[in-house]
């Protein structure tokens, strides 16, 4: 059954009238299935865009019914043979080994990409980003962001700085050559302060191709580099084009369908900066990305998960199950394996919640699909929504609703009571008690925040089974109800209660507070 054929009726509206432009992105901190409806809408898009990040990004997609991890092509390429587009826009930063792994895997499965297209303005990472990332993390001591290692930010702060590498420049060898002494020479100053050793240890990693790079005396060499990336430039040649030009082309003549990246509290411009991504993971960002304007997307679709969220990486988190405590664990190498050994028993409605945290995470499957690390996990945190609300999209998507099946007791972080001292914010001192109901992000202030939480009881019924709204156990919609009062500025469009493309529920516009909209 085609995808629009199960929706109600004014979502079918939407999606089968003239060509549309949508976005689909994550409120949160990432990781919230946006990978599922990403696949479902692809049914329905000519053109998927991939607009901001790079490999930090990881989702899961299902290739000749094997499970397969890519971080880069947009997971609309499955539906390639159906003819559809896969772009890898301007905003996103590519490491060409990674696009050329998955690009060679796809074609071993008898997926040709041949749909598949690269921005030439996209911005490539280079080793260099790679081992300053790593290197900066691993002597940051208590400031760690938790990156995922991948050279993301020194990739977008060489852009920034104006020293970034094209995905054009690597088709014009005396351009790239330029550039890239250019840029060697100032990394190599950069790395002056660390040791050769721990260098070494770094450019010797596999995601480094095992030190080709390296001179094994704490310096690139110079001529492999060279010599591998003009290769990747002529392997990648054949997709490579303007697909600002091509997407702004096809705006009202195609489904687009834009693709987010992370989510919009790790927006370099929106999110709790500085424990965040480099890049801008808002619609607005995703529009710029792909070379669009924000009037041209109609309905952004907003992802959260249902009752519970997570994150990765260091920076606040109030509502974390288990505080301080979990941040630590989770933020240690090899926690993810450790914790399935140590924790296997652990009870959802267990008392200690840092515990129940490890619980709901293991029956969420809450690992970092790109470096395996468990994702802190804690209850829904409105004043975090009310502020990515206030400038993104509204129409929700809520996933994961299952996850917390059998968890006798809900708790939905409505504000905050401020414990810190005296914050100045612009012409406003905020003081030690107030209690606010739209989160700040500033990390220093989100620390200091004690949630205010409204707890409800959960629910018993297995939900993976229910498509209509009206079934859901009433303990779970009163919960619902609750939540989409209290934001006021969203409303509920679709439930995941499964990982499945058919457990999915559409919600009917007024269906939430009682009337039907069909
Ligand atoms: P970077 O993007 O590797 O620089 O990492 C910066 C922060 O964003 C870290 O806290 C990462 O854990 C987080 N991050 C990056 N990509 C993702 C993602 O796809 N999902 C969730 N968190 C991410």
């Amino acid at each position: 059954m085609k995808l629009t054929e199960k929706m109600n009726y004014s979502l079918r509206g939407y999606f089968s009238r003239a060509k549309r432009t949508m976005a689909v992105n994550c409120l949160q901190f990432g990781d919230t299935g946006k990978g599922k409806f990403v696949d479902m809408f692809a049914d329905w898009a000519d053109i998927i865009v991939r607009c901001t990040g790079g490999d930090n990004a990881g989702h899961t997609v299902i290739v000749n019914g094997k499970e397969k991890i890519f971080h880069l092509i947009p997971s609309g390429i499955v539906h390639d043979v159906n003819g559809k587009i896969n772009v890898i826009a301007s905003g996103a930063v590519i490491y060409p080994k990674t696009l050329i792994d998955e690009i060679n895997l796809l074609q071993s499965e008898g997926i040709p990409c041949s749909n598949l297209k690269i921005s030439l303005a996209a911005k490539v990472i280079m080793p260099y980003h790679i081992l300053l990332d790593r290197l900066s993390e691993a002597k940051a001591g208590s400031g760690k962001i938790g990156t995922t290692g991948k050279g993301i930010g020194p990739c977008y702060a060489d852009f920034v700085a104006r020293r970034g590498i094209s995905i054009n420049d690597l088709l014009n060898p005396i351009i790239f050559r330029s550039k890239l002494m250019k840029n060697l020479e100032y990394v190599s100053r950069l790395l002056k302060v660390y040791q050769p050793e721990d260098i070494d240890v770094i450019m010797a990693h596999e995601h480094l191709e095992f030190g080709q790079y390296s001179d094994y005396q704490g310096d690139f060499n110079i001529e492999a580099l060279t010599k591998k990336y003009l290769v990747y430039g002529e392997i990648l040649r054949p997709y490579v084009t303007n697909t600002d030009e091509f997407l702004q082309d096809e705006v009202g003549r195609s489904n687009i369908l834009l693709e987010g990246a992370q989510g919009y509290l790790l927006s370099v411009d929106y999110g709790t900066y500085p424990f965040v991504t480099s890049s801008d993971c808002s619609v607005q960002g995703l529009m710029k990305g792909a070379g669009l304007e924000m009037e041209d997307v109609e309905m952004p679709f907003g992802i959260i998960k249902g009752f519970y969220m997570t994150r990765v990486g260091a920076g606040p988190f109030p509502t974390e199950m288990g505080g301080e405590e979990s941040e630590r664990w989770c933020g240690q190498a090899g926690a993810g394996a450790e914790e399935k050994k140590l924790y296997a028993g652990s009870d959802i409605n267990d008392p200690n919640e840092f515990i129940q945290g490890i619980a709901i995470r293991r029956i969420g499957h809450e690992y970092g699909a790109t470096t395996g690390r468990p994702r802190r996990t804690g209850w829904l945190d409105l004043p975090l929504l009310r502020h990515a609300l206030r400038s993104e999209a509204n129409q929700i998507i809520m996933t994961k609703l299952d996850v917390l099946t059998g968890v006798k007791k809900i708790k939905i972080c409505h504000s905050y009571e401020y414990q810190g001292e005296d914050y100045v914010y612009g012409n406003k001192i905020i003081k030690k008690g107030d209690v606010l109901s739209t989160a700040i992000v500033d990390p220093y202030f989100l620390y200091n925040c004690k949630p205010i939480y409204e707890e409800f009881n959960g629910w018993d019924e297995d939900i993976r089974e229910i498509r209509r709204f009206d079934l859901l156990p009433e303990n779970l919609k009163n919960i619902l109800k609750y939540i989409f009062l209290e934001v006021e500025a969203a409303d509920l469009r679709i439930i995941s209660v499964g990982p499945g493309p058919e457990e999915t529920i559409f919600v009917g516009e007024y269906e939430l507070f009682g009337d039907e909209d069909e």
